[in-house]
């Protein structure tokens, strides 16, 4: 591989300034200045520095990113803050990108990636990934919920009724639910509830997959995933399990 796609690929340079970065002497490999910017490096054995740092090399980065509510779902924005705002500059690769989307007043789970691929996967409804929303209701919980959104509930679209797909909902105490979504329609779990009648004051993606929101990471960090961590994104949970472990973790998160 050429040393500046290398560069411009594990870090945020862009491939200039990569160049430039090149031709200036500021990149070592294995301990010796490298000035050409087509230089080919083996990124599993070469060993890299820039401006004397190591380079690691990783084909993809994963990030799970604990969303507080006030922050945008965007690359980057002129007015606002952004989830990629939240990252630090040593973290950034250029094609870091949000993996599907959480409103700006919904908080939780957001994975952050340049793995296309994967998160084509975990948005795609074709796929059926589940994702796990714990919603604080206005009003108390009511028992036809669960059997309203399993025969799949009505939402507007464009001007027409469109059905979602079946979604599971249970109770987690007071105006506590929990509900299991396999698609991501625009303010879906909002629109769900409000259709039935009820209204999200407050919104937490806690699962994607069989992996939890860790209840460990505070609001706007984010951590990176492990190979493990990443296939359990790929795999499912029971919701009695989801539910659980909600009441143990997240049952006063709005009260914190
Ligand atoms: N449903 C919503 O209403 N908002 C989100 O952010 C995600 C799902």
């Amino acid at each position: 591989m050429r040393l500046d796609r290398f560069l411009s690929a594990q870090t945020s340079l862009t491939r200039s300034a990569a160049s430039e970065a090149i031709r200036r002497g500021a990149v070592c490999v294995n301990g010796m200045p490298v000035r050409k910017p087509d230089a080919a490096v083996n990124p599993e054995l070469d060993a890299v520095t820039l401006a004397g740092k190591p380079v690691s090399y990783e084909q993809f980065v994963y990030y799970l990113l604990h969303k507080p509510t006030g922050v945008l779902t965007a690359a980057r924005d002129k007015k606002q803050p952004t989830v990629l705002d939240l990252i630090k500059p040593e973290d950034r690769r250029r094609g870091i990108a949000p993996s599907g989307r959480l409103d700006k007043d919904t908080s939780g789970m957001l994975l952050l990636t340049d793995d296309g691929q994967l998160s084509h996967q975990l948005i795609s409804p074709r796929h059926h990934t589940a994702k796990y929303y714990l919603a604080r209701l206005r009003d108390p919980y009511r028992p036809e919920y669960a059997e309203q959104f399993r025969a799949g509930i009505f939402l507007r679209e464009g001007g027409r009724e469109e059905q979602c797909l079946p979604a599971e909902c249970v109770p987690v105490g007071g105006q506590l639910a929990l509900l299991r979504l396999r698609e991501g329609k625009y303010h879906q779990v909002r629109r769900m509830f409000a259709a039935a009648g009820n209204f999200v004051i407050d919104l937490l993606r806690v699962q994607i997959g069989a992996l939890p929101l860790p209840p460990e990471l505070p609001k706007s960090a984010y951590q990176k995933l492990s190979t493990k961590d990443i296939s359990l994104l790929c795999e499912d949970s029971s919701i009695s399990s989801v539910r659980a472990f909600c009441m143990q973790h997240y049952s006063s998160y709005w009260i914190k």
